[in-house]
């Protein structure tokens, strides 16, 4: 296959515009304003689980007004098959003690609620001040566990979606929109 027709299938793959720029961009400068208001003054420790939630988490802190650090993780979760073992392996941990904040988790996606349920319980054994999860969107039709974000600025049907962070094969990332992907044969 030539270097023309990959690239050509390349774009094929992005079926239409599901989130756009516009969109999220208020979306996340709201939610900006609401982590700014209802924490002015307290320690807030903002966390993201890498790699996908890489650009929602760097466009939503350069949103909030009040002093705030930032922290990534990389976790693991380990599944009998389908079953989750409840073991989540950290490859990556924060170095904060989160005791002292009040823990923003930052995702880019909740999907089956797998890792996030894992990581909450984990994060909530070391005691923070208090737990938030904020997901850019949200597939609440695909959950296997029950596990609900305190918000999401977008819930989405059960499509494949890339872009703003989110990868397929680890490409288009970098896309500046939520896009639905083409599964299909093309
Ligand atoms: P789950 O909620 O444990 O099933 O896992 C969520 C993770 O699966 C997310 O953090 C993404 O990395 C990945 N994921 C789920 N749905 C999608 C999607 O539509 N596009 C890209 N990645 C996804
Ligand atoms: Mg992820």
């Amino acid at each position: 296959m030539s270097m023309i027709d990959s690239m050509e299938k390349f774009e094929k793959r992005i079926k239409r515009v599901l989130v756009s720029e516009e969109q999220i961009r208020e979306a996340v400068k709201q939610t900006g304003k609401e982590i700014s208001d209802s924490y002015d003054g307290q320690p807030i420790l903002l966390v993201s689980i890498l790699k996908g939630a890489f650009v929602f988490m760097a466009d939503l802190c350069r949103e909030i007004t009040v002093p705030c650090e930032i922290g990534f993780m990389c976790a693991k979760s380990y599944y009998n098959g389908t079953v989750s073992t409840g073991i989540v392996k950290i490859t990556m941990d924060i170095e904060q003690d989160i005791s002292k904040y009040h823990v923003v988790i930052v995702e880019d996606i909740i999907d089956t609620g797998r890792t996030l349920n894992d990581v909450v319980k984990m994060l909530k054994s070391r005691n923070p001040l208090s737990l938030r999860v904020i997901t850019l969107l949200d597939k609440p039709e695909r959950r296997l566990v029950e596990f609900n974000p305190d918000k999401a600025l977008f819930t989405i049907p059960d499509y494949f979606v890339v872009g703003y962070g989110l990868d397929c094969g680890e490409y288009y990332r970098n896309l500046p929109y939520i896009a639905e992907y083409n599964e299909e044969e093309i």
